[in-house]
C-alpha cells in the first residue's frame, strides 16, 4: 500500500507515521508528503526523513477544484492508495473525495463530535471539560464528521494551557494514529461498509423512495 500524508504545520504526526512504518515493517510505505503551506516545518521533516514532498499554494488556483485536480494528478503519479491527513487544515473537496472515497483518514484532537474544526484544544480549555481526547475517523464531505475508527480520552489537568494540553494529546496521537493506519492498510477495517452506513444515516427520509 502506498500512502500520502497531507500536513499544513509542524508535521509531528507525519514523522511518527514514517518512523512506525519503517520500524514496524508495515505492508505499506509513506511515499509522499503533500503540504499546503510552503514554509511548514513538516517539509523540513520530510527532507530529513527522505520522504518526497511537494508543497502547493492553494490561493494561486482559481478554486478548490483546480487545486485538488493538481494534487490528484501528483497522487496518481505516485500511485497513492491511501491519503492520511495529519494536521491538514483544509476541508477535502469533491475532487479528492470522489477519487479516494473511503480511503482518506484524519486525526482530530478532541473526542468528536465535541469541538470540531481548527481550535479543538482551545475550545476544550474554554469549556472547562475535564476530559478531551483524540479521534481517528474516515473523511467525508463534512468538517470532522466521517465514521469514527478509534477514540482515546485524555485528561485536562488543573493549570493546563494550550501548549501543555496539546503535548499530552499529541503523545496519544503519535501512538494511536500509526496503530489505526496499520489496521487500515492491512484491510482489517471494512471502510466501504462504514461509509455506506454513514450515507444511509445522513439520507433525509423524504429522499427515500
Ligand atoms: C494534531 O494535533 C492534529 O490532531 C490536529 O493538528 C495537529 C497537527 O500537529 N488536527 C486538527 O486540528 C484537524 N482539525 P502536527 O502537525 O504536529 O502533526
Amino acid at each position: 500500500m502506498r500512502i500520502a500524508v497531507f500536513a499544513s504545520g509542524s508535521g509531528s504526526n507525519f514523522e511518527s507515521l514514517v518512523k512506525a512504518s519503517r520500524e514496524q515493517g508495515w505492508p505499506g510505505e509513506i511515499v509522499l508528503l503533500v503540504c499546503d503551506r510552503p514554509g511548514a516545518k513538516a517539509l523540513e521533516r520530510a527532507e530529513r526523513l527522505k520522504v518526497p514532498a511537494r508543497s502547493f499554494v492553494p490561493k494561486s488556483y482559481p478554486d478548490k477544484a483546480a487545486y485538488e485536480a493538481d494534487v490528484l494528478h501528483l497522487l496518481q503519479e505516485y500511485r497513492v492508495d491511501w491519503i492520511v491527513l495529519a494536521g491538514y487544515m483544509r476541508l477535502i473537496g469533491p475532487t479528492l473525495l470522489t477519487a479516494y472515497y473511503g480511503r482518506i483518514v484524519n486525526i482530530h484532537p478532541s473526542l468528536l463530535p465535541a469541538f470540531p474544526g481548527k481550535h479543538a484544544v482551545r475550545q476544550a480549555l474554554e469549556k472547562g471539560v475535564k476530559w478531551t481526547g483524540v479521534t481517528v475517523h474516515l473523511v467525508d464531505e463534512g468538517m470532522d464528521t466521517g465514521p469514527i475508527l478509534a477514540q482515546e480520552p485524555v485528561p485536562v489537568k488543573d493549570g493546563d494551557d494550550e501548549t501543555l494540553l496539546t503535548n499530552r494529546i499529541q503523545t496519544v496521537e503519535h501512538r494511536l494514529y500509526p496503530e489505526v493506519v496499520l489496521r487500515l492498510i492491512r484491510g482489517e477495517i471494512d471502510t466501504d461498509a462504514l461509509m455506506k452506513q454513514r450515507e444511509e444515516q445522513t439520507t433525509c427520509p423524504s429522499d427515500v423512495r
